[in-house]
């Protein structure tokens, strides 16, 4: 008895003394607390777990560096399939600002804090000193304010996600730094200005997506040198100028959104004979004929070019293309017999409709 209650408490001293050396810097603690007391989640308790001195262990979302044992990951999502969600039978919402503590997190290296739709305040300035920094996601909140100026200094920063917010201000300069940058998602902001020329330096990026802010100037032809750049979403917003013809000779480009801008200038030939299977130029003011460079290595699922601003025929050579599954050439001042062929049978009039003198099938005869 005397023994067994001996190595109970050499087993709890062990446990205890293993959670002191294993357990997070008190001052991660601390700030792990002060991030915490400035939010509010009322209807998930998910800061619940939050207690104790081992912040490294059963803090829900928070996750520590198996070496050093300082607090490298935070991540919290309102939309989850976590059974805390499937309990509450509801998605998450949380109000409150990001406090600046969080910068007391010195190997911070992921900030996940999205879709809780009501955390608003500004991005805090001091996290682009965080120089472990790899992931920040913090979509679909509140968030208004700038994207911190010398963002450009988290050179190991590979997701910068602020889209479904209402950010202000323009996109810094200091962006073209963000050498390890992969995912870059801005979309559904208020941010304007225009896109930084630097852009072009951004040689990991594969997603580039800005839609829906109140971008203007015009695109940047050293977009065109970003060699794993597979998606640029640049609709809705107000870039005006032409449409760089070396997006068409872009090595993965696959989806290339310009809708719902100001663009002028002619459709670059270059576009339709790319590897884009993915082009949506509607709603703007693009003028000229649409090049006749069809081939059989055109492929799109979809091709939007209406509501603009384009004359003359349907090229014939739009037959040959290999697949047009979605065509609008809808809202132009097209005319001219409608081409007959296999990326055609399947189109509604719809995918025509007001132009000035468009005919045969499925129109009216000629
Ligand atoms: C966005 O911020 C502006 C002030 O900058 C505010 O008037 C507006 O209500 C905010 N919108 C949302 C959806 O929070
Ligand atoms: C990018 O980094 C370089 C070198 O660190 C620095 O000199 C330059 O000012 C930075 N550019 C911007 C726009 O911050
Ligand atoms: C192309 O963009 C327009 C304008 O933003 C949008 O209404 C349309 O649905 C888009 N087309 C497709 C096929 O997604």
């Amino acid at each position: 008895m005397g023994a067994l209650s001996y190595i109970t408490q050499l087993i709890i001293f062990l446990a205890v003394g293993l959670s002191v050396v294993n357990g997070c810097p008190p001052s991660d603690r601390a700030a792990l607390l002060a991030f915490k007391a400035a939010l509010r989640e009322p209807y998930l308790g998910i800061f619940n777990s939050w207690t104790g001195y081992d912040c490294c262990h059963n803090w829900y979302g928070v996750s520590c560096d198996p070496e050093t044992h300082q607090v490298a990951d935070i991540n919290l999502r309102g939309e989850s399939e976590d059974p805390i969600f499937e309990r509450a039978h509801r998605t998450g919402y949380m109000t409150g600002y990001i406090s600046p503590a969080i910068c007391k997190l010195k190997r911070l290296s992921s900030l996940t804090l999205a879709d809780w739709k009501g955390i608003n305040g500004e991005i805090p300035r001091c996290m682009s000193s965080l120089p472990f920094l790899r992931i920040i996601d913090l979509i679909g909140n509140k968030l208004s304010g700038e994207i911190p100026r010398d963002i450009g200094r988290l050179h190991r920063l590979t997701v910068l996600n602020i889209a479904d917010n209402n950010i202000t201000g323009t996109i810094p300069g200091s962006i073209a730094n963000l050498s390890s940058l992969m995912h870059l998602d801005l979309r559904n902001n208020r941010i304007s200005g225009p896109i930084p020329r630097g852009i072009g330096r951004l040689r990991m990026l594969s997603r580039a997506l800005l839609s829906r802010n109140q971008l203007s100037g015009t695109i940047p032809s050293s977009v065109s040198r970003i060699y794993r750049l597979a998606d640029l979403d640049l609709s809705m917003n107000q870039l005006s100028g032409p449409i760089p013809a070396s997006l068409g000779k872009m090595a993965v480009l696959a989806t290339l959104n310009l809708d719902f801008n100001k663009l002028s200038g002619i459709i670059p030939a270059s576009l339709l004979t790319s590897g884009i299977s993915n082009l949506n130029l509607s709603k703007n003011s693009l003028e000229g004929k649409i090049p006749d460079v069809f081939g059989p290595r055109s492929y799109f699922t979809v091709l939007d070019l209406a509501y603009n601003n384009l004359r003359g025929p349907i090229p014939r050579s739009i037959s040959q293309a290999s697949y047009v599954g979605h065509l609008d050439l809808s809202h132009n001042h097209l005319c001219g017999r409608i081409p007959a062929g296999s990326p055609f049978d399947h189109l509604e009039a719809s995918s025509f409709a007001y132009n000035d003198c468009l005919c045969g099938k499925p129109l009216r005869a000629c």
